[in-house]
This record gives structure tokens, C-alpha cells and sequence, in this order.
């Protein structure tokens, strides 16, 4: 049992062979949620350049092009065997330039300073070793096209308790990690934590 649950965590983290494809497959079932959740509050635009970290098994590039908007998504992994399937699956979008993938680590990702958009990443912070690093570099890239639009970058401070905080009426309450679901104690409001999450720091930048 402690072999096969090393086994799936060292799969989960890089997905390798026969068995990190058997893998990619279930994560897309298994995190269609959350990748639907991430594709709602990304809320693309046309001719946005998007980019995914850890990509997986693609479930969220697959929402992205079936999305009217068009936007331009660039992808990276750092399994070779996630970065071929996702190649294989996407091909056509590959072919007219609408999909670019990378095999590459978060921490050492290979773009030059034209930025991007929008940089999103479903399932994988905890697998980053150098989480500081990939943060500073999405300050980066997001810095750059903040100037190029003349836009504001607003970055939320590192304690706003995004997580405690009820999206509809504001009122905030202790939300330890196992809660997956914030329901909250004034108004009866329920979602997804992530969800919630996700939409107070969207309302963070209009405060
Ligand atoms: C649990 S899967 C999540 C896949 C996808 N985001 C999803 O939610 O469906 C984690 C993915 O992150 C990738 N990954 C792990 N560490 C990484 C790193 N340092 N840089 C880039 N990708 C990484 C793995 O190869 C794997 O494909
Ligand atoms: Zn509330």
C-alpha cells in the first residue's frame, strides 16, 4: 500500500510511461471542476496570450479552444510524457499557431519578456520546489503587459484572507484547509472554496 501510494504521488508530481499517461487521463476527469472553475474567472478575450503552467493532460487547454473568444494559449509541463500527449491531442490547434507547448518547469520557464495576459495554473503550486522564484516571475511577465497596455498591476497583499472572506456580503470566518466548500455563517451563501477564493481577489483589484 505505501508502494503504491509513492508511486501515484511520484506520478502525480511528473507523469512518466504507460502510467503517467493511465494518470493524465484520470487528473482530467478528476479535475474538470476545478479547470472549470479556472476557465470562468480567467474569462479570456479575443486575442488574449494566455499561459498554463503544468498542463497535465490538457483538460483546461481543451475548455479554452472550445471558447468563442479565440484567445492564443501557450503551455508548459515538465513531463515529457504530458507535453507529448497534450502534442498528439491538440495537433490542428498546434498547426495554425493557436496552441504552443513547451516541456519546461515553472521555476525555469523559457520566455523572453514579451508577456502574457493572463497565467494561470490548476493542481501543481505544491509540486513547484522554488515557489518565490515562479511568482516573481509572473510578476514579470504580467508587469510587462500592464505597461504595454498602460494598465495597473495590482498585487494582493500576501495576508488578505482571500479564503475567509464570503464573496457575497463580505462577512469573514475561519476556513481550515479540509473545507473544501465555504458556506457562510451570515448570509447562507455556499461555493467551492477555491471558487470563492478566486472571486475575492478578482474584487481586490476594485477596491
Ligand atoms: C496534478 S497534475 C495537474 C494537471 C492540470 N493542471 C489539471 O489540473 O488537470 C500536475 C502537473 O504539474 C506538472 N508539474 C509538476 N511540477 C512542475 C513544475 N515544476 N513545472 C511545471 N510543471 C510541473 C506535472 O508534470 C503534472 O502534469
Ligand atoms: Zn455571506
Amino acid at each position: 500500500m505505501k508502494l503504491l501510494k509513492a508511486y501515484l504521488s511520484r506520478q502525480l508530481r511528473h507523469p512518466t510511461g504507460y502510467g503517467g499517461r493511465l494518470i493524465l487521463r484520470l487528473i482530467n476527469q478528476e479535475n474538470g471542476g476545478m479547470n472549470a472553475i479556472a476557465l470562468n474567472v480567467l474569462d479570456a478575450q479575443p486575442g488574449q496570450e494566455i499561459l498554463e503552467i503544468g498542463c497535465g493532460g490538457g483538460d483546461l487547454i481543451n475548455r479554452l479552444l472550445k471558447t468563442e473568444q479565440l484567445p492564443q494559449i501557450t503551455a508548459i509541463d515538465a513531463s515529457q510524457t504530458a507535453v507529448d500527449m497534450v502534442c498528439h491531442k491538440f495537433k490542428e490547434a498546434m498547426a495554425t499557431n493557436r496552441l504552443v507547448v513547451h516541456q519546461a518547469k515553472a521555476e525555469a520557464m523559457p520566455f523572453a519578456d514579451n508577456g502574457f495576459d493572463a497565467i494561470v495554473t490548476v493542481n501543481t503550486l505544491y509540486f513547484w520546489p522554488d515557489v518565490p522564484t515562479v511568482i516573481n516571475e509572473f510578476k514579470r511577465q504580467l508587469t510587462y503587459k500592464c505597461e504595454w497596455y498602460g494598465s495597473e498591476l495590482v498585487i494582493a497583499d500576501r495576508f488578505y484572507p482571500s479564503s475567509q472572506i464570503c464573496s457575497n456580503c463580505g462577512h469573514q470566518q475561519k476556513m481550515p484547509l479540509h473545507l473544501r466548500t465555504y458556506e457562510c455563517n451570515e448570509c447562507g451563501f455556499t461555493a467551492d472554496r477555491d471558487f470563492n477564493a478566486a472571486v475575492n481577489l478578482e474584487n481586490y483589484v476594485n477596491k
